[in-house]
């Protein structure tokens, strides 16, 4: 069986991705003890994996090396399976491959099996999986926002930052959010609500931040220049929910932020988490997601493209801010 799937080709440089990684095809080999097949019927475009892109010996996990298939969340129906619990019909999410198949190690891929009732099963992308549990993850344990405090969320019109901001509401506390761009801002206080939204990218942050008034917690999705402003706008006591340093990845340079006293003079905690972390809970976190995303109190806007050759220009978008809420890539007719 043949398998069409993008290759790394080399590192990319910023988001020059058609030159990095090449659609290519090759024979799947015969499937191992413990493995499954899954047609893919979706991909997850995530900005974190940029890393996984980088020689960065350092990260949270090793580097993808050249000339291995890109990586990634996958959602699709099992074809074949040699792994105990997996028969074919099942839909699954796993990490898998840019590709039309992921064949892969279930229990190593972390494979899921979802409940097919599920109406929208981009959810399982979105507020049913990574995104949600880091969303609530970020808030309620290591922001550890409480009813009534200021929230305050970067990349917040991102699929990430989308529900931080919902949960923070949900919570019962006042949210903002930090934004590129006067639509999503709008998208941000029309649409869902929040106590308020700021365009970084129109005239200067700090002022505005000034006029919003202190934070409580603040669920960082960038880093560089962003939480630099940020860090002078916390209230005493806060919290730097550290989520990703989004404005690092495709710079390569890491920005230590020239405020970072203010972390001694108000008292902040600063923790960064990672999802592996927690994936142990994702059951747990999942049901009480849902229950959000029964009654529509918690929403996601997708960002579809269609076609496995589209796949870089989906992803492009996390990077040079083409988005409201989740990117997600259809590979079903
Ligand atoms: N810790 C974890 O376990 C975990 C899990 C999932 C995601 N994350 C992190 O969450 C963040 C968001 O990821 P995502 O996959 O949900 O992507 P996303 O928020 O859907 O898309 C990324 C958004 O970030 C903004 N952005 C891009 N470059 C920026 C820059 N230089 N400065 C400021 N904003 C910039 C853009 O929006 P604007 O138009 O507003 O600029 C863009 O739309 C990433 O840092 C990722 O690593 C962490």
């Amino acid at each position: 069986m043949e398998n069409r799937f993008w290759r790394i080709e080399r590192r990319p440089e910023g988001t020059d991705f058609d030159e990095a990684l090449a659609l290519v095809s090759a024979p799947l080999p015969d499937l191992a003890q413990g493995e499954i097949r899954i047609r893919n019927a979706m991909l997850s475009m995530d900005a974190g994996t940029r890393l996984w892109l980088t020689s960065r010996e350092d990260g949270y996990q090793p580097p993808l090396p050249v000339g291995a298939p890109m990586t990634g969340l996958v959602l699709g129906e099992v074809i074949e399976s040699r792994a105990e619990g997996f028969a074919a019909g099942d839909l699954v999410r796993a990490f898998g491959v840019w590709g039309e198949v992921s064949q892969v190690d279930a229990a190593m891929a972390g494979a899921v099996k979802l409940d097919p009732s599920v109406e929208d099963r981009r959810a399982w992308f979105g507020p049913l999986g990574m995104n949600g549990w880091t969303a609530l993850w970020g808030i309620e344990r290591t922001g550890a926002a409480k009813s009534g405090e200021r929230v305050l969320v970067s990349a917040a019109a991102g699929a990430t930052g989308i529900l931080a901001v919902q949960i923070a509401k949900l919570l019962g506390c006042e949210a903002w959010g930090i934004a590129g761009g006067a639509e999503k801002c709008r998208f941000l206080t029309d649409e869902l609500g929040i106590a308020g939204a700021v365009d970084y990218k129109a005239g200067d942050l700090g002022a505005q931040l000034d006029a919003a008034g202190g934070f409580d917690v603040y669920f960082d999705n960038v880093g560089g220049a962003v939480l630099d402003t940020v860090l002078t706008r916390m209230n005493h006591y806060g919290r730097i929910a550290v989520c990703g340093l989004l404005a690092d990845y495709n710079s390569g340079e890491r920005t230590a932020p020239r405020e970072f006293d203010q972390v001694l003079m108000r008292r902040l905690r600063v923790e960064g988490f990672f999802s592996p972390d927690f994936m142990h809970e994702g059951e747990a976190l999942t049901a009480r997601l849902r229950e959000w995303t029964e009654t529509g109190e918690l929403v996601m806007p997708y960002d579809v493209t269609r076609g496995l050759d589209n796949t870089l220009a989906a992803y492009r978008k996390l990077f040079t801010g083409g988005n409201i809420g989740k990117v997600i890539v259809e590979l079903e007719p």
